[in-house]
């Protein structure tokens, strides 16, 4: 079993480039079978999750390779319809190819996806929206299976912002007839990034980012060079990496005004941010003040970021309010926080954080991804040795942490 081993206690100081986003990149290799010509994603990172969807694409005899740091996927040999059980329980994002699937090739059946455990994650808006654009779905012993004669455009709401359901509708709704409206779609830049990958392989996608996106379906899509959108969860995780251990940081491709919610937040931490076109550098202030802050879609405080900040409150003078509203078991990391001496109270979905002078190293095991990334921040601050069990659910998401924390002054130990 994978670990790392941290002696904390070390500030942090260098500068670190952003690598391209994982929930940006894994839509885009979905839609990279919209066409049979070759796509090319540039910058993508070789992460556990990436591989995984290269796997799925394999399995149904798209080509994929790297050369250098791009991904090459050649999706003219598509000949199988079914995401497999195996490789699609690994990771949540294969949900999109439900989508794609259905699109490219008016079928699709895959097993309910996989991903992090961090609450029930059904997917009933995304099976709904496919519905409406005139996709017939059944269910046999856990297997979804879809099937279109035609997919016909349509004013389609969403009773919740849901990132997937938005991805999905608009993967299957490229080639519909006519127009389809999203109302009430998320608004993450990674739909955004989605959006501009669609449109650099001749779709009609606008008003990405917006409380409406418009879809005019086109009759084919070609090849395309893509370099995804950087990682605005890995940016914020090292800033608090840096915040937490009274550090300074300079990311370079950080595109700050992604993650001005936690950008906010750190500046009322009494840390100084300064941000110069896509450098964007960040100061520890001498003392730290409470971090309370609520989950929400965007642009509210993302959630993929609320175990790493609460890391950071658990070292904050004062009483931190933590309130996590888009995962209803997004708290795994609590108890191994308390392990290390943190002081958290959880009722429902709020957490009760009473800020301790310092952590103390321990042994904790990982469950979730950035619950993962929380422990190795709690650990760059606890005094003594921490050792983070289970760090695979961390690789799913982060390229080579270890060598870039070690890089910027921690002592980190990958051991296996
Ligand atoms: C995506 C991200 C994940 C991020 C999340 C919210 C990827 C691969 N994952 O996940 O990192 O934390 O957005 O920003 O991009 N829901 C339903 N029914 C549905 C769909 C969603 O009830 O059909 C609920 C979910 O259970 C959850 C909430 O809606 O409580 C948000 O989920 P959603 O926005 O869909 O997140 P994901 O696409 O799973």
């Amino acid at each position: 079993m994978e670990k790392y081993v941290i002696k904390g206690g070390r500030k942090l100081s260098g500068v670190l480039e952003i690598e391209s986003a994982k929930n940006s990149v894994l839509p885009i290799i979905a839609a990279s079978i919209l066409t049979s010509d070759e796509v090319i994603i540039k910058n993508c990172p070789k992460i556990s999750d990436v591989l995984t969807m290269i796997k799925i694409l394999r399995s149904m005899g798209v080509k994929c390779c790297f050369q250098d740091k791009n991904l090459i996927i050649n999706p003219s040999g598509l000949n199988a319809y079914t995401v497999p059980e195996n490789l699609g329980k690994e990771l949540r994002a294969s949900v999109c190819m439900m989508g794609a699937l259905i699109s490219r090739a008016k079928k699709a059946r895959l097993s309910y996806p996989g991903g992090c455990d961090i609450g029930l994650r059904p997917i009933d808006i995304h099976l709904s929206c496919l519905k409406e654009l005139g996709v017939n779905v059944t269910e046999i012993c856990g297997e979804i299976i879809c099937s279109a004669k035609k997919l016909t455009g349509k004013e389609i709401y969403l009773d919740f912002p849901s990132v997937g359901a938005t991805e999905n509708l608009m993967l299957a709704a490229v080639f519909a007839e006519g127009k389809t409206e999203i109302h009430n779609p998320a608004k993450e830049p990674e739909i955004v990034d989605l959006m501009c990958f669609l449109n650099a392989m001749g779709a009609k996608v606008y008003g990405a980012g917006t409380s409406i996106i418009l879809i005019e379906g086109v009759k084919e899509l070609h090849g395309a060079v893509y370099r995804p959108m950087p990682d605005r969860i890995e940016a914020g995780t090292y800033l608090i990496a840096a915040a937490i251990t009274g550090g300074e940081i300079e990311l370079r491709n950080g595109r700050i005004k992604n993650i001005s919610a936690l950008v906010h937040k750190l500046c009322d931490n009494t840390c100084k941010i300064s941000i110069k076109n896509d450098i964007m550098y960040l100061k520890s202030g001498a003392s730290r003040k409470s971090f309370s802050f609520s989950t929400g879609p965007y642009p509210g405080f993302p959630t993929d970021l609320q175990p790493q900040a609460m890391s950071l409150a658990c070292v904050s003078s004062g009483v931190s309010v933590v309130t996590e509203n888009v995962f209803e078991m997004r708290y795994k990391h609590v108890a191994e926080l308390i392990k290390m001496g943190a002081d958290i109270t959880v009722q429902g979905r709020t957490a009760v954080i009473k800020g301790v002078d310092r952590l103390n190293g321990a042994t904790v095991s990982a469950s979730d991804l950035r619950g993962g990334a929380a422990l190795v921040l709690a650990g760059l601050s606890a005094e003594g040795k921490t050792v983070v069990e289970e760090i695979r659910y961390v690789e799913r998401g982060y390229l080579d942490m270890e060598k870039k924390l070690t890089m910027l002054g921690a002592d980190v130990k990958r051991k296996g």
